[in-house]
């Protein structure tokens, strides 16, 4: 693309797009930018971009340019049960608590706010329905509402189809799809009409002041699923934000955010909770704001984060077909003495990361995410990543790495670890593309160069694992054997030279 925009058009961009979409663009990533904002303009159907820009910033809030934007800016990365641990949460603890206060003829009204193309608003449906089929409270049986919402109308178009291609299911069990959708000619999914009658789609804007409104569907909600989308949001918009959920919630309604998401300082109208393994946050009334509230952290009876991944599969596989159960006491809290030292947070981390104290730092969460400077937040953020990866929670883990990579966008260490995940979930062509990432930002960054070589190796690539090997060995040439080579987990830079000379690496 031979088009260019001035520094200082491009600046007014940012601001507008800060302004209008919520989304903050950090310095490093104005290239990129550019190359979106030239996307969109071309999309709009401008020969010029800086007309484009013109256009938008004259249009206000209510241009249709906005959408084009959107388009081109927004991430729409999603499947079905992402973070299934939420799910667990959802079905055996929140719902529980929700119904439980319901009273006669009230629905249940569940909000997925930044809903993309409609897995998770879905996921929420079956969950709800499995929990509510079965459900005979005091009160008669429950209905369900689900409103969701996004800013891309392309995303939208997709989830009003309720057709899914095999992507969008990743690592759930078969017989959820056997049970919800149907199988096409085109090998492609489509959702069953029973689920996709309980959702009800509609563009939102969550930058703008659109809710809470009776008119929308986004006053008086008993949960907000808003997950994977803050993290583009400026500190500003994320308080805004947040401070617009308080006030759709009903009294001691719920918040779900992503693992990743939990602002720091975390405000103080909503209680922090680890639930089981799931940060989630229950509205705290104004007139408890007087008083802190207390951060509690719950224990399950077994430790996700410490759980295998054979326990992660049945915690999904109970999603759905186990029998609902029935409301659980969320009372069995328990304070935690954390002996946590907030004046050098990332070394203390360090200390216990080192120790492979891997449950405390995840269990710290909640005062972690308070008690963060933005300065040491991106190796903060790094052992929380490395934290949950090591205790087999890997979409935890993934999601810290994009917060990482959103915060800190060109440094090839945050792209390597989110490679090794990645191929430890078996997404090897996944993990191929960070690596790529990771050594296009540092091509002398060894370990990722070694570990690309073996995945290439693996593939059975040997002319490109053999490049790889030779370059690893060439970057060790002149370095002391007794080096340890970074992020390695304590190899010897000797030790690396003799694996890479027998796996074929010349120098
Ligand atoms: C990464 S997806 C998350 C989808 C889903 N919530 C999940 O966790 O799997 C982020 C979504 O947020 C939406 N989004 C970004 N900015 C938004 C805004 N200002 N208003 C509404 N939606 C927005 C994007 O269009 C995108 O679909």
């Amino acid at each position: 693309m031979s088009k260019s925009i001035s520094e200082s058009l491009l600046n007014t961009m940012r601001e507008w797009v800060e302004l209008h979409l919520g989304h903050r663009i950090s310095q490093s990533r104005l290239e990129d930018f550019e190359k979106r904002v030239l996307l969109a303009a071309a999309e709009a159907g401008f020969e010029n971009p800086s007309d484009f820009i013109a256009s938008l910033i004259r249009g206000g809030e209510n241009n249709e340019a906005i959408g084009y934007m959107a388009l081109y800016l927004t991430i729409g990365e999603t499947y079905f049960f992402r973070d299934a641990m939420s799910y667990s949460v959802l079905k055996a603890n929140i719902l529980p608590e929700v119904l439980n206060r319901k009273k006669p003829g009230e629905r249940l009204s569940i909000w997925s706010a930044g809903c993309s193309s409609g897995e998770e608003p879905y996921s929420i449906a079956m969950t709800a329905m499995t929990v509510l089929s079965d459900y005979r409270g005091e009160n008669g049986p429950v209905e369900a509402r689900i409103l969701a919402t996004d800013i891309n109308k392309q995303s939208l178009k997709v989830a009003r189809s309720g057709i899914y291609r095999r992507w969008s299911f990743r690592d759930i069990p078969a017989f959820i799809k056997e049970k919800y959708f149907t199988i096409r000619e085109d090998e492609t999914y489509a959702l069953k009409d029973e689920v996709k009658s309980k959702v009800d789609f509609a563009m939102l804007n969550l930058a703008e002041d659109g809710y809470p409104s009776l008119l929308n569907g986004t006053d008086n909600l008993d949960i907000i699923f808003c997950r994977n989308v803050l993290i583009y949001f400026s500190p500003e918009q994320v308080t805004n934000t947040l401070l617009k959920f308080h006030k759709c919630l009903r009294p001691g309604g719920w918040l779900f955010l992503a693992p990743s998401e939990i602002p720091h300082p975390a405000p103080k109208f909503f209680h922090v909770q680890n639930l089981n393994g799931a940060i989630v946050m229950q509205k705290v009334e104004e007139a408890d704001l007087k008083e802190k509230a207390p951060i509690k952290i719950v224990h399950s009876n077994y430790s996700y984060f410490g759980s295998s991944r054979e326990e992660m599969r049945l915690s999904i596989d109970n999603l759905i077909e186990a029998p609902p159960s029935m409301p659980q006491s969320i009372e069995t809290e328990l304070e935690l003495e954390l002996e946590l030292d907030f004046e050098n947070l990332p070394a203390k981390l360090t200390e216990y990361y080192d120790q492979g104290r891997y449950s405390t730092i995840i269990d710290a969460l909640p005062q972690i995410s308070t008690s963060m400077e933005d300065s040491d937040s991106s190796e903060t953020l790094g052992l929380i990543a490395r934290s949950f990866a090591n205790l087999g929670n890997l979409e935890a883990a993934i999601d810290w790495c994009d917060r990482l990579i959103a915060q800190d966008t060109i440094n090839a260490r945050w792209y390597y670890l989110k490679a090794t995940i990645h191929h430890e979930m078996g997404d090897d062509d996944a993990a191929l593309r960070s690596l790529t990432q990771s050594i296009f930002l540092d091509e002398s960054y060894v370990i990722a160069y070694f570990v690309l070589g073996n995945l290439h190796r693996q593939r059975g690539e040997k002319d490109k694992s053999g490049k790889c090997f030779s370059h690893v060995a060439r970057l060790l040439q002149e370095r002391t054997g007794t080096d340890i080579v970074q992020d390695s987990d304590g190899l010897t830079v000797g030790q690396l030279k003799s694996i890479v000379t027998s796996l074929g690496g010349e120098s």
